[in-house]
């Protein structure tokens, strides 16, 4: 851990590398108590910086002991180098020259999983961003770009498998049981993308012929005893392998690509060239363990990863500020595979629930910053939603403007200018302005300024001369260092409705003809005005179709509108935003109605919505059970000027209570309708949507309290054949009032289960996340259970993260217990794993959200946070903006 005060790093501070690093050489030898790590760097100044004396060369290291220091092979005395915290310095001699040097660390001591440690049995690293700098000493920046070579050795008998990037060229046997292989990736990368594995591990093969006819072999590696579960995880990289060259053109360039499945990860997975390391929660899906959406996950992940193989690798990052470069664009690619795969609109529903859920709360927080940040203490910290999902809005965004087709020509600009390089936010604009003569300009806003824009916009209809004059204003709230906003480029896909419902031509005014029934307007003012004439009848617009922009779209829709939208938009995205924002409309109310003591009703035409929808067989069952479903509590939160976290869990329990008992005839039949379940398990689109709404109508039935209800779940927990079913019934029995058969289940669920340790992350997160009072108590109590570990990260998220996220009723109990939980378990995890410890704070830092006695209480456990001893930098940074 460092000591000092964590500095501020300015992108306006950017220089170019004093030398760069042509060859990288590097042997490991790993032993249980610690591992020696001998690079050896061919250098040379940057041209960049010719002329002058030669400046010192400093290295970046991190909890490293320097063995040894050889320059152009001649070694150096302890007085020819300076070692501090975070650096060594020496000084060289000629414009080109070798670098050799030694380093001592202790992989078996990491638990901050970053750098080289071990997990389970396995030796693994984890260098994005800065972990590389607790590997050896190095230029650790993703500018300095190095052809690596790799040697590894260990003892043969505990790790028979020894990985790199690229392909494996040599290997061999040692004395004593030892032995060593020898990696070469062809390819020049940044540090952040190296990679190592030394382990027990079982290989799953496979091959993909590329679409230029080369063979590339595709290997899985996990721990013997999950070499059942990696057959979805194959398949979707093959399917990613494709659709990446159908869509984008790009073909996979090595002759090898791996997988390896670790349990110990602080994220998802990483893109390592050649040998991307996993989560295992990322890779194993097998039906008996893992749900429909673990299926959809992997999927996904699988692809994003494979993916940064061009947006990441082969055109990578010039410096971290342009995170989103490569996340921002990888995260759009990867929606489009999922939603070419399985339901376009669906996907696009869930990703836009959780932007306005999780995204939106963190730009109105005190963490907020652009999608390209201007500074940042700790690197880490800023693997954000930001960066992440609304890079993707601001790519999806230029993807709308620019049509599928410009959009491509712009991107085949993008890799093929700068195949090799370390780009900027600002290269990846030029290509596409500069393959469609386009002008970005303006639009590049969404890059500079944080906050979430607000559109207003207001429609007037003037029978007299068929016209429908469409105004629309937009703002953006202030953000941290940032108060003045200027206007940005809002896409506005949109249609006009007729009475019937259908889509009507659009004409704005001086165009000759109708475009089309949908189109998109480019709001480029504070306030503008569109016109559209030989408008036949006053329409009722469906307005940012798609979620066309990452904005909050208010617009004066009466609850009526609302209703008729949700019946009958032809765009299935707006339907399901209509009968959401109709919830959101019905909800808020009911929220200020509760508040004022008075007594609750329900507007009928909620219910009739849901009715109408139930009995829809036309509609995609993924979408009514999308419909149904409620808007969260943490959105709820989000949308309110103050959060009453009472009212909020009251009233949404309350209306879902209602729409059962009303509607219990129309969901028992639909829930009938769509069979038992039984049969076999398929992970396709159609069979993942059936299950979803017989699943979301269990959780509706249960809520009736009838002894039907709950003999259908119980029955359904012990007979379901795969793990979603069986899940969804724990779920709906864990949060009901029958004591002795939730208990049963949970028993018997962990005893059948406890050798998995991804089921037993659902297990634990089930119980964290129940709104029944107690759930702190539920939670420490669980915390002492054998399975549970704080150095875990998957076990942190299930429990405390799962508590602190989803359980807004206890987390936020009146009397502050649940804050000193959290606060404690943040400054524990401070001294093992600071990632991990920063990312459980993100629920105290939204205090501004809450009345004023919550306020106080978290402010109280962040300042106790922040006067811990050895604060990591991670920890330091969020906790101090949140309280500033
Ligand atoms: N680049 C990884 C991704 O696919 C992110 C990542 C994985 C990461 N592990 C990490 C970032 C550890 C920071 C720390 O998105
Ligand atoms: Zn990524």
């Amino acid at each position: 851990m460092r000591t000092e005060q964590p500095t501020t790093i300015h992108l306006t501070d950017y220089r170019q590398p004093d030398y760069l690093i042509d060859e990288t050489h590097l042997t490991f030898e790993l032993f249980e108590d610690h591992a020696l790590v001998h690079s050896r760097l061919a250098m040379r100044a940057n041209a960049a910086g010719e002329g002058g004396a030669l400046p010192p060369l400093v290295l970046h290291g991190q909890d490293l002991v320097l063995q040894s220091v050889a320059l152009d092979e001649q070694a150096l005395t302890a007085d020819a180098w300076q070692v501090d915290d975070s650096s060594l310095t020496l000084q060289p001699q000629a414009r080109e020259f070798e670098l050799a040097i030694t380093t001592r660390i202790e992989p078996q001591n990491n638990t901050a999983l970053e750098g080289l440690y071990k997990s389970g049995g396995m030796f693994c690293t984890q260098c994005e961003a800065e972990g590389f700098r607790k590997i050896t000493y190095y230029l650790d920046r993703p500018d300095v770009m190095s052809r690596f070579t790799t040697t590894v050795m260990a003892e043969r008998g505990s790790y028979p498998v020894l990985l790199s990037n690229g392909n494996l060229i040599a290997s061999g046997e040692h004395e004593g049981g030892r032995h060593w292989a020898t990696w070469e990736d062809p390819f020049p990368k940044p540090a952040y993308l190296f990679a190592l594995v030394a382990g027990d591990l079982y290989r799953i093969d496979d091959s993909f012929t590329t679409m230029s006819g080369r063979e590339v072999e595709l290997r899985i590696y996990v721990e013997p005893e999950n070499r059942e579960q990696c057959g979805h995880a194959m398949d979707s990289l093959k399917r990613s392998m494709r659709w990446d060259e159908e869509v984008y053109g790009r073909e996979y360039d090595l002759d090898i690509f791996m997988i390896v499945a670790v349990n110990d990860f602080n994220m998802g997975a990483m893109e390592n060239k050649g040998l991307n390391i996993f989560n295992s929660s990322c890779v194993l899906a097998h039906p008996d363990t893992a749900t429909d959406m673990a299926f959809q996950r992997v999927e996904a992940v699988v692809a994003h990863e494979y993916f940064h193989n061009w947006s990441g690798n082969r055109v990578t990052c010039r410096d971290w500020f342009q995170l989103s470069l490569k996340e921002g664009f990888t995260v759009f690619r990867d929606a489009e595979f999922s939603a070419d795969m399985n339901s376009r609109t669906v996907k696009r529903i869930e990703d836009v629930t959780f932007l306005r859920a999780n995204q939106f709360a963190e730009d109105a927080g005190p963490m907020a910053h652009p999608v390209r940040p201007d500074s940042y203490m700790e690197i880490s910290n800023f693997y954000t939603l930001t960066i992440y999902e609304k890079g993707a809005e601001v790519v999806r965004m230029l993807h709308t403007l620019l049509g599928a087709e410009g959009f491509r020509k712009g991107t085949d600009l993008y890799f093929e200018r700068h195949d090799g390089q370390a780009v900027t936010c600002d290269d990846f604009i030029a290509a596409l302005e500069d393959a469609n003569e386009a002008d970005f300009t303006q639009f590049k806003r969404w890059y500079s300024q944080a906050g979430t824009p607000v559109l207003q916009v207001d429609g007037r209809y003037d029978a007299a001369s068929s016209t429908f004059q469409l105004l629309c204003r937009q703002s953006c709230p202030a953000t941290p260092g940032q108060t003045e906003k200027l206007p940005f480029v809002i896409p506005l896909r949109l249609a006009l409705l007729d009475g019937e419902g259908r889509e009507m031509p659009l004409q704005l005014a001086g165009e000759t003809q109708a475009r089309g029934t949908e189109t998109v307007l480019a709001v480029t003012e504070a306030e503008q005005l569109f016109v559209f004439e030989n408008v036949r009848e006053e329409p009722l617009p469906s307005l940012l179709r798609g979620f066309s922009a990452p904005v909050k779209l208010v617009y004066p829709y009466s609850r009526d509108d609302r209703v008729f939208l949700a019946m009958h938009d032809p765009d299935g995205f707006n339907r399901w935003e209509a009968a959401q924002s109709l919830a959101v409309d019905v909800l808020q109310g009911l929220i200020g109605i509760h508040q004022a003591g008075r007594p609750l009703l329900l507007d009928q035409r909620l219910l009739e919505v849901h009715r109408a929808v139930l009995k829809d067989d036309s509609l995609d069952p993924a979408m009514v059970a999308e419909i149904l479903r409620l808007p969260s509590e943490a959105y709820l939160v989000e949308l309110a000027e103050e959060a009453d976290v009472e009212a909020i869990h009251h009233v949404r329990d309350w209306v879902r209570r209602e729409l059962a008992t009303a509607l219990a005839e129309t969901m028992w039949s639909r829930f009938r309708q769509l069979g038992d379940g039984a049969g076999a398990y398929r992970a396709d689109a159609e069979s993942m949507a059936r299950r979803s709404l017989r699943n979301t109508l269990l959780g509706y039935l249960m809520l009736t309290e009838s002894s039907e209800a709950l003999s259908v779940c119980v029955q359904q927990f012990v007979e379901a054949g795969n793990m979603t079913d069986r899940q969804a019934a724990l779920v709906a029995l864990v949060n009901s009032p029958h004591e002795q058969q939730k208990h049963a289940a949970l028993e018997e669920f962990a005893q059948r289960w406890n050798a998995y340790p991804l089921v037993m992350d659902q297990w634990f997160s089930i119980q964290a996340a129940s709104p029944l009072p107690g759930g702190l108590e539920r939670v420490q109590g669980l915390m002492k259970h054998p399975a549970f570990t704080l150095r875990n990260p998957n076990k942190v998220r299930a429990l405390i993260g799962a508590f602190a996220n989803q359980n807004l009723a206890n987390f936020h109990r009146a009397d502050g217990a649940g804050y000193r939980f959290v606060a404690d378990q943040i400054i524990e995890l401070n001294r093992l794993n600071p990632q991990i410890a920063s990312r459980m704070l993100t629920p105290l830092t939204r205090w501004r959200k809450f009345d004023e006695p919550r306020q106080l209480l978290m402010k109280a456990e962040l300042a106790r946070i922040l006067a811990s001893d050895d604060l990591s930098p991670d920890v330091y940074e969020v906790v101090s903006k949140s309280l500033a």
